[in-house]
């Protein structure tokens, strides 16, 4: 899956790492899709784990920084992803490649995509602006 405008937030610093973010998801499918070696797989994961951190408090970050009345319901949904996210990296640790971690990444990633970005994120993004 590709970024395109239609996910765009509006405001830059959010859609810029959302664009990385995006990148670094489908570098991990195709590493794993390709079957590349189990370590080089497993490497993509973790930095994908790291920028995933590194993002979303940057988003919690900013909705401090704003006082953003859904801080917490936002920050639920981000820890809900990074549970998700760190399951299927043990999965694929313990079983190594197996269709169902492609289908997970997957649907992680189009959760992330239609629900978050376009609709929470996308929230905080006007609200920031009408400040
Ligand atoms: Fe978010």
């Amino acid at each position: 899956m590709q970024w395109d405008e239609s996910l765009a937030t509006g405001c830059s610093v959010i859609d810029k790492q959302h664009k990385e973010l995006l990148k670094q998801v489908n570098k991990a499918i195709k590493a794993y899709q390709e079957g590349k070696a189990k370590k080089e797989v497993e490497t993509t994961l973790q930095f994908l784990e790291e920028y995933v951190h590194t993002h979303f408090s940057m988003e919690e970050q900013l909705q401090i920084q704003y006082q953003y009345p859904n801080y917490k319901k936002h920050k639920k949904m981000h820890e809900y992803f990074i549970k998700e996210f760190i399951e299927i990296k043990q999965k694929y640790k313990q079983d190594g490649p197996r269709i169902t971690i492609t289908l997970a990444l997957n649907r992680i990633l189009i959760t992330w995509l239609r629900e978050h970005i376009l609709k929470m994120d996308k929230d905080l993004a006007d609200y920031i602006q009408l400040q």
